[in-house]
């Protein structure tokens, strides 16, 4: 009989923890568009690092993919756990309470992104070792000296701050990435 896979180690509710970026969730229309963006389907593992109350995870599992998804905030874990269950996807879906930069994203086939421009920088080393042909979409922010295959513009309308009723960018990069080379610095 196969055996389940072991649960991940969690970081222990006495351990210092802290914040890179703070809890925003994504717009469900900008959600559709990023799993569109990947054609996310049922031979994908989605990771979502930094998942929040779960939802990218979940609208990929109504796609019929597997999704893990990580974050530190207990919070938010707890609303991710139960997002999942309400929505019946339980056998698809999980959720640990990690810290995003100690991941190892080898088995994804597409990750998630809704982070900060100098975090998705910092992921580049973890990203790189995505299988080719790795799909990573990125909400509102690109990584600097990596080539985009794509960004796609989504209005967001009816929502209540932070985001009001603005323009949203999806982005989208495959493995191996494709690394730009910085301007030239000038000379002084
Ligand atoms: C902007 S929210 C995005 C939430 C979700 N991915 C979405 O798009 O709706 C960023 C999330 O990252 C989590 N986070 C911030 N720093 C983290 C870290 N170092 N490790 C794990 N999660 C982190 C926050 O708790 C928050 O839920």
């Amino acid at each position: 009989m196969p055996t389940a896979p072991a649960p991940e180690p969690e970081v222990g509710p006495d351990e210092p923890w802290s914040l890179d970026i703070e809890y925003v969730p994504t717009p469900e229309v900008v959600v559709e568009k990023m799993l569109e963006a990947a054609a996310v389907g049922p031979d994908d593992l989605l990771i979502d690092l930094g998942c929040g109350d779960g939802r990218l995870l979940v609208a990929a599992a109504k796609r019929g993919a597997k999704a893990r998804g990580y974050d530190l905030d207990p919070e938010r874990i707890a609303e991710a756990r139960a997002n999942i269950e309400k929505a019946g996807v339980g056998d698809r879906v999980t959720v640990a309470r990690r810290n995003i930069f100690d991941v190892d994203l080898s088995e994804a086939t597409v990750v998630t992104l809704y982070l900060l421009p100098s975090i998705n920088v910092k992921l580049i080393p973890q990203l790189e070792k995505l299988r080719p042909g790795a799909r990573i979409i990125s909400h509102d922010f690109d990584m600097e000296g990596v080539e985009y295959d794509d960004v796609w513009t989504v209005m967001a309308v009816h929502h209540r701050p932070p985001h009001g009723d603005r323009e949203h960018y999806v982005y989208k990069y495959s493995t191996p990435l494709r690394k730009v080379s910085a301007p030239p610095r000038k000379r002084k």
